[in-house]
């Protein structure tokens, strides 16, 4: 069964460091943490990391994903490319809020390009802590996953 605390985090070669810092964080607020890296700081390609991380989200090993690349765009992308992925980019903390409450978002994406570590952890935090609030939202969300047939 899946732990309703574990969660995976990838990033490209743009984002290792600020990768860590977070794993370490959410590591302390009391989830298990899944990091598949990488860990070389040698050029490599975001589709790749987003697909994966993607994939430890909708094979249910994990119940939460954050993915990171300069500026969190492309990786997002990819990660939304992989079926049952709701993925957004945040670079505040009311937006982080938002992707959780009203449209359930299982992965957040982080540009480590454009916004600090301080900023960084606030936004991971809102993301961790907000629950989805369904209802009206529900049906957005299905009619939303109804586009992936
Ligand atoms: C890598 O240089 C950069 O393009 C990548 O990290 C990301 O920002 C793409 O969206």
């Amino acid at each position: 069964m899946t732990s309703s605390k574990r969660i995976v985090l990838s990033s490209d070669h743009a984002a290792i460091a600020l990768r860590q810092t977070i794993a370490e964080h959410i590591a302390a607020k009391g989830w298990e943490v899944v990091d598949i890296g990488p860990t070389s700081p040698e050029s490599t390609h975001y589709p790749k990391h987003g697909a994966a991380a993607a994939e430890r989200v909708v094979s249910g090993d994990c119940a939460l994903g954050i993915i990171l690349c300069g500026t969190g765009q492309g990786i997002m992308m990819a990660a939304n490319k992989v079926k049952g992925i709701r993925c957004g980019v945040c670079s505040d903390i009311f937006s982080a809020r938002m992707i959780r409450a009203h449209n359930d978002a299982n992965m957040l994406s982080l540009g480590a390009r454009v916004i600090g570590e301080g900023l960084a952890l606030e936004i991971v935090d809102a993301f961790l802590d907000t629950e989805f609030e369904g209802g009206r939202h529900g049906l957005r969300v299905d009619m939303t996953t109804e586009l992936e047939a």
